[in-house]
């Protein structure tokens, strides 16, 4: 049987990996600077991660959502203590866009309302509501296309203004990433996010912070939107929650209140997924790992700006992109081939870069070393 061909492939086979590296099926060792897209948050196959889950496995993995679980709670009272959300609630589903579609669904609900507000260059994921959320066209189906959702340009403070009064009374809902991530890391303005908070408190909309790429503190504080005065309605949540175990959930303010079965899923929040992620809350505790993250961070931007030949370095903490000029075109390609480094990219030309929080001085300073010679033999190459 062949595998459904959707993903373009670097034509290398990782079997093994551990912190900020991963080996392939020859042996060769590669920095990973991609975390696997966002999803590695304490490190590739953590001890402490690998003995929880382990320990589970042996007790139980998986039973269904019509019995306790305790688990769930242990992992509702760590996510209050790190994320500061003591007073919200928490429903565990499986991926990023389960996250952003019980999110939006919910918001439906609570409003009672249809519309729902998103930004260009947006990404919320490949199910129906968080496609039809998503700016991109080309994976939005026909049966997907839907008339409740509008798009306006990121940090347009006149265009937002405008657009509540006309439809603010009939919006349930406005989606939005602290920082965008596929859109190229492009980062919402404190002002952006306090003018959304205000009309939607004004308004009676749901504010929902999509955080499964820059939340769980890969900005260096647990949510990017966070900013002073600004606290969203609903937080999703997935990537880095289980550092590679499927396991994404939604932080519910307390005026928003649950009623039995108006959401559900068969494997959220089963008993392994709910180990894996209290393990990440516990490293990314004990480890000070967003107090790493924004040091390491701010360190790979302050050498980031040194370099010449790449353009516009943006980010916060380990969330990070530059510009990659048309004559270094070839950067990424480079990187991953002859210096065993993986990149994420965003197009059409931007580099991402997206490590496990637990990235030391060393495995930066290894990067950025790797990143100034691609540069220069690709700069020579051009001029012979
Ligand atoms: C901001 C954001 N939201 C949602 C998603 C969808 O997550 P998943 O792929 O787990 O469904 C992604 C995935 O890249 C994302 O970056």
């Amino acid at each position: 049987m062949k595998l459904f061909d959707v993903y373009p492939l670097n034509n290398i086979a990782i079997t093994k990996a551990l912190g900020a590296y991963v080996w392939d099926d020859k042996g060769v060792q590669y920095l990973d600077m991609y975390g696997g897209h966002a999803v590695i948050s304490i490190g590739h196959t953590h001890p402490h991660w690998v003995k929880r889950i382990e320990e589970q496995l042996e007790k139980i993995a998986f039973y269904s959502n019509s019995i306790i679980i305790p688990l769930q709670q242990q992992l509702a009272d760590k996510l209050a203590t790190v994320s500061g959300k003591n007073d919200f609630q928490l429903f565990l589903c499986n991926s990023g866009a389960e996250a952003n579609e019980n999110a939006l669904k919910l918001a439906s609900f609570h409003t009672g309302r249809k519309k729902i507000l998103a930004f260009n260059k947006g990404f919320h994921g490949r199910t129906s509501l968080a496609v039809a959320a998503t700016d991109n066209p080309s994976i939005v189906a026909p049966v997907n296309q839907t008339d409740h959702v509008d798009f306006l340009p990121f940090n347009d403070e006149t265009a937002l203004n405008a657009y509540f009064q006309s439809k603010g009374n009939d919006l349930a809902a406005v989606i939005i990433e602290g920082i965008q991530g596929v859109g190229g890391i492009n980062i919402a303005s404190d002002s952006f996010l306090r003018l959304i908070r205000n009309l939607c408190n004004q308004y009676g909309v749901v504010f929902i912070a999509d955080s499964v790429q820059c939340g769980y503190g890969r900005s260096g504080q647990f949510f990017a939107h966070d900013v002073d005065g600004v606290q969203a309605d609903i937080y999703s949540m997935a990537k880095g929650m289980g550092n590679g175990f499927p396991i994404g959930g939604i932080l519910i303010a307390p005026h928003i209140q649950p009623k039995h079965f108006m959401l559900g899923t068969t494997f959220g929040g089963n008993h392994l997924a709910c180990a894996a992620a209290l393990a990440v809350l516990e490293v990314m505790e004990k480890e000070e790992l967003m107090q790493n993250t924004k040091r390491i961070g701010d360190y790979l931007m302050s050498e980031l700006s040194k370099i010449e030949a790449i353009e516009n370095i943006r980010g916060k903490g380990l969330m990070i992109g530059f510009d990659v000029p048309e004559h270094l075109k070839g950067l990424k390609k480079k990187l991953l081939d002859d210096y065993r480094v993986f990149t994420g990219e965003a197009k059409p030309n931007v580099i991402r870069l997206l490590p496990s929080l637990a990235l030391n001085q060393q495995q930066a300073d290894a990067f950025l070393t790797a990143l100034k010679k691609s540069i220069a033999e690709l700069q020579e190459n051009k001029s012979i």
